[in-house]
């Protein structure tokens, strides 16, 4: 059973995958992290993010044990992940791992921007998540203060905007909703409601796909 979950930055897919996972008792990996992890990696040595081989090699031997470190959650991190992610080395380097974590027992939730057109194509159930670039940047803006990260919503409305624009157009496996994808607008939603809505839509595809909880 796989679960892909597509989306702009912010727009509630991590947040989705874990409690879908938790929910059908999948496994959950946020794609990001792995972007995120080898822009850090750039960041840490010094090393431009223009340097494309350099983004290559860090991709190549990603240390995927610690995809939980805080630091991969920072605004900076996001930022630099959409860089090297343009990259087709990177995104060809990290696709073997994200397969496998797909094809799992009893199964998985994964989020990105292109599980349901590239990593998973075969997924079970696609969802695209959107909400509009001001609530998006009012949700990171929370999250990051929370955090305790000094930041102010007009810098991240504009990284934002910047970031979904790098994410559409470019040419390698850019942003967007898989033909067959399920389209969730969680503008006006809370993270309970945008969860009871994918639940629906989840369970709706499930018929044709067999009963979850039985997997
Ligand atoms: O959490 P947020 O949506 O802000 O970002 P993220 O999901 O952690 O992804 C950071 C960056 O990694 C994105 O802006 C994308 O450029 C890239 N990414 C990607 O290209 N493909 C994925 N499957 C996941 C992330
Ligand atoms: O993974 P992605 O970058 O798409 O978003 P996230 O990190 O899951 O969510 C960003 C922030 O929005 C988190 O603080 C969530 O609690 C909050 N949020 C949400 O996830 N879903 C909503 N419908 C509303 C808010």
């Amino acid at each position: 059973m796989i679960i892909a979950i597509d989306g702009p930055a912010a727009s509630g897919k991590g947040t989705l995958g874990k409690r879908l996972a938790d929910h059908f008792g999948l496994e959950h990996l946020d794609t990001g992290l792995l972007y995120r992890a080898v822009a850090r990696v750039l960041l840490d040595q010094g090393t431009p993010l223009t340097d494309r081989d350099a983004a290559t090699v860090a991709a190549e031997n990603l240390d995927v044990s610690h995809l939980d470190d805080p630091r991969l959650r920072g605004a900076e991190m996001g930022e630099a992940a959409s860089v090297v992610s343009a990259y087709q080395p990177v995104r060809d380097a990290l696709l073997a791992f994200q397969r496998q974590f797909g094809v799992q027992e009893p199964g998985a939730v994964l989020d990105g921007r292109d599980i349901g057109t590239v990593v998973c194509p075969q997924a079970d159930v696609k969802l695209f998540i959107t909400a509009s670039a001001e609530e998006r940047a009012r949700r990171r803006h929370r999250e990051l203060l929370n955090r305790g990260e000094e930041t102010d919503y007009e810098t991240i409305l504009r990284d934002i905007r910047r970031r979904d624009e790098r994410d559409i157009n470019r040419s390698t496996a850019p942003l967007k909703a898989a033909e067959d994808a399920l389209t969730l607008d969680t503008t006006h939603l809370d993270a309970d409601e945008t969860f009871q809505a994918a639940l629906v839509l989840v369970e709706g595809r499930i018929p044709r796909n067999q009963d979850l909880a039985s997997r």
